[in-house]
């Protein structure tokens, strides 16, 4: 957990935090916290081959941590997944079948392959311990903010587990008397491309009308969530809402956080970020209140959506004459500006 001050001064949050998952041991998503939890029962259980459905993040996580564990993995994602992800789960030795088809034709697929054979899917058939293990999230939160409870949370959806897992360890915490009781508000975030839970939640009701993705955000590619009747329901209920932002913005996202904090996050952080802006900008966050940011993902795994947007430069003769036109070049006469002009000799 890191304090945001330079992102709030840009978004107008005087107590803003992220939660940084984009350096999560040992794959880089806050997905490890979830897999090791479900895949601990799927020892337990005695399971040699484990398996999941996944947009990306979880692929990588069960194939580094069955490699550890030493099960089997035969993992199943969409054939359009960016390729740092398809690399960063084929490197721990994991099987990987491309599926020519979405996120929900690859969910389907696997529930029949788990009922076929006798594997152990983390969102399927291990799907409750793989939910509970979303609720680390929640307890690092309270545990980082010095044991209390944050105004509201801002949280990226796909299936709309991980939100409402949030909320249910903050309530434990709770029940425990860990934390003292607060009323925190939750709001989900999603990309316009993909967006059901957003849009049921702006409806007012738990149905979710399934939607076909079409978004580079492809870890919250899942346009008929699992979790989404539920995620709406408890989000409406808190008080809270949930937003959509456009490609776009997604990658204004992406590049805000980079430049305020230093944290190079993927799409889904993208969409968070440009979230949290937004409900700042409606007043449904206030500038005092204490809010925490999810950054569940690395970007260095999506560098594909933004790698158009910087160009490298051409290669400078190793010559400081070189290098001062290169500098002037870029920044109109940069150099002639006090505080960064050369003394003649340097
Ligand atoms: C980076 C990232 N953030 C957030 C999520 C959303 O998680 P959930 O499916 O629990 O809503 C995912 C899911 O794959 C993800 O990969």
């Amino acid at each position: 957990m890191v304090r945001a001050k330079n992102l709030g001064k840009r978004v107008g949050s005087q107590n803003l935090f992220v939660k940084n998952y984009a350096v999560c041991f040992p794959t880089l998503s806050f997905k490890d916290r979830v897999v090791a939890v479900a895949l601990a029962n799927a020892r337990a259980f005695g399971f040699d081959v484990v398996g999941c459905s996944s947009t990306g993040n979880l692929a990588n996580s069960v194939a580094a941590q069955s490699a550890r564990l030493g099960l089997k993995a035969c993992i199943l994602v969409p054939a359009d997944l960016e390729p740092a992800k398809i690399l960063n789960t084929l490197i721990y030795g994991a099987r990987l079948v491309r599926i020519d088809g979405n996120y929900d034709h690859v969910n389907r697929l696997c529930s029949l392959i788990a009922d076929q054979y006798n594997w152990g899917f983390v969102n399927v058939n291990l799907r409750p311990y793989y939910a509970e293990g979303s609720k680390s999230v929640g307890y690092e939160i309270a545990e980082q903010l010095g044991w209390r409870l944050p105004d509201n949370v801002v949280v990226p959806m796909a299936g709309g587990s991980l939100i409402r897992k949030i909320k249910k360890a903050f309530d434990e915490l709770v029940y425990l008397g860990l934390v003292a009781e607060k009323h925190v508000r939750f709001f989900g975030a999603q990309a316009t491309g993909c967006s059901p839970i957003a849009q049921a939640v702006k409806n007012n009701t738990d149905t979710i009308t399934p939607q076909r993705p079409n978004t580079i955000a492809r870890s919250l590619a899942i346009g008929n969530p699992a979790d989404g009747p539920f995620a709406s329901r408890m989000i409406r209920e808190t008080g809270g809402w949930a937003e959509d932002v456009s490609d776009v913005e997604v990658v204004s996202g992406i590049q805000e956080l980079a430049e305020t904090e230093g944290i190079f996050t993927e799409t889904a952080g993208g969409v968070t970020t440009a979230v949290t802006a937004r409900l700042i900008a409606q007043g449904r966050i206030g500038a005092d209140e204490t809010t925490v940011l999810c950054i569940t993902g690395n970007g260095l795994k999506t560098t594909d959506c933004i790698s158009n947007r910087f160009e490298m430069g051409r290669a400078v003769r190793p010559r400081l004459a070189d290098f001062e036109d290169y500098i002037n070049e870029l920044d109109g006469n940069a150099l002639a500006e006090p505080e960064l002009a050369l003394a003649e000799g340097d």
